[in-house]
């Protein structure tokens, strides 16, 4: 038995991949094509481990994943691999439609006919997981109720109609082919290993540094967020529990405006490196194109049917993330510098494995 991660080096992969092999004995095979967001290096600590294989690679090629389906017989595909960040979407969103729509469908097509050739129990055993967004579902106004499994598509970004595609194809091959597909549409994350492109990594990496720390518009846009972990153990349940077929709509039921998000990051700063005054280099910025007011989750289906819960709050999950970007400078001095891309070549002297 063994499982096939793709997008592994990213942000949230490389969360689920170290949370695995720490907890389960299952081999992990995990591609990923190194974008800018891929960093081998959060996964230093599991490059000698025998359960561990990387593969650099584009899901978008059915040869190679039909060849590491035959090799490794997962049992389970759980699908990372995406272009993942808004605002490249609006400058630049070809490699949003490459990945996300394109890398999606190939990626489908090789698993269907390695899963058609398993045996009947492998074939009803089989799960394909595609971890995807709220952002699918658009934006809500103040007062409306949350997004569930069954709000309508609107998504408003090219990064969220490019997820959304990606959605229907995997909704497509559950229902025509009977591929036992799960799908999650999860709220902003945060955590360790964030590209600080992000808004929570990028605030405490210029505010460390003295930099203005900029908000889009009024900062009064809303996200529900939800640390890492508490999204990679939904993901694990689902592959547990889930029924095939079934979309689960995963949040952490804490909405802050990004105001009070950037905020509560300037006071946790004050507290952990006192001295400079962290609110004074907040600076209200040009608002995002068409940027979404209020994302919100209900996640009882995940939780009543999954026996799901986060075990982080908000407050706790953002004390631990500032504590970890603090600890771990010299990880984001290597991602801002780009010097993360030959890290491991030149300390390690190893391209693969
Ligand atoms: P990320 O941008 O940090 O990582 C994406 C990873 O995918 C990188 O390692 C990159 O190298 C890899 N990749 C990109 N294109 C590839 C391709 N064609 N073939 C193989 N690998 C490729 O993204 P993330 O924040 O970890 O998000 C992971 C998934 O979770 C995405 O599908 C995203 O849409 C979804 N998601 C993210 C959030 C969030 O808040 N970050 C919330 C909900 C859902
Ligand atoms: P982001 O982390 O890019 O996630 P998403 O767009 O997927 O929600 O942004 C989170 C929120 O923070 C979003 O409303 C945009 C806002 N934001 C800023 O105000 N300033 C910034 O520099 C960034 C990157 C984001």
């Amino acid at each position: 038995m063994s499982i096939l991660v793709t997008g592994g080096a990213g942000f949230i992969g490389s969360n689920f991949v170290l949370e695995w092999l720490a907890t389960h004995n299952e081999p992990l095979v995990n591609i990923d094509k190194l974008t800018y967001a891929g960093n081998r290096e959060n996964l230093i600590s599991v490059q000698g481990d025998p359960r561990y294989r990387f593969v650099r690679g584009d899901v978008a090629d059915r040869d190679l994943v039909a060849r590491l389906l035959l090799e490794h017989q997962p049992r389970a595909v759980v699908h990372f691999a995406a272009e993942s960040h808004v605002d490249r979407s609006i400058v630049g969103p070809d490699a949003f439609m490459q990945t996300n729509v394109i890398g999606t469908f190939g990626l489908l097509e090789s698993v269907r006919v390695y899963w058609e050739g398993l045996n009947h129990d492998r074939r009803n055993g089989f799960r394909f997981l595609h971890v995807s967004t709220d952002e699918v579902f658009g934006s809500l106004n103040e007062g409306d109720p949350a997004f569930d499994e069954e709000s309508p598509y609107r998504p408003n970004s090219p990064y969220a109609a490019s997820k959304a595609a990606s959605d229907h194809l995997v909704r497509a091959y559950n229902h025509t082919y009977g591929l036992p597909t799960l799908t999650s549409n999860c709220s902003n994350n945060y955590g360790p290993y964030q590209f600080p492109e992000k808004l929570i990594p990028l605030v405490l990496h210029r505010a460390v540094h003295g930099q203005h720390i900029p908000v889009y518009g009024d900062g009064r846009q809303v996200r529900d967020w939800l640390h890492v972990s508490d999204h990679c153990a939904a993901l694990r349940r689902m592959l547990e529990a889930g029924e095939p077929g079934a979309v689960y709509a995963v949040g952490g039921s804490a909405e802050r405006t990004n105001l009070e998000v950037v905020e509560a990051l300037c006071e946790l700063l004050g507290e952990a490196r006192p001295g400079p005054n962290y609110h004074s280099l907040v600076h209200m910025v040009k608002d995002r194109p068409g940027h979404d007011r209020r994302y919100a989750i209900d996640a009882r289906r995940a939780m009543n049917s999954l026996g799901w819960a986060p075990q982080e709050t908000f407050s706790s999950g953002l004390r631990k993330t500032m504590q970890w970007y603090l600890d771990n400078e010299e990880w984001v001095s290597r991602v801002t510098t780009g010097a993360y891309r030959d890290w491991i070549d030149r300390q390690y002297h190893a391209s693969a494995g």
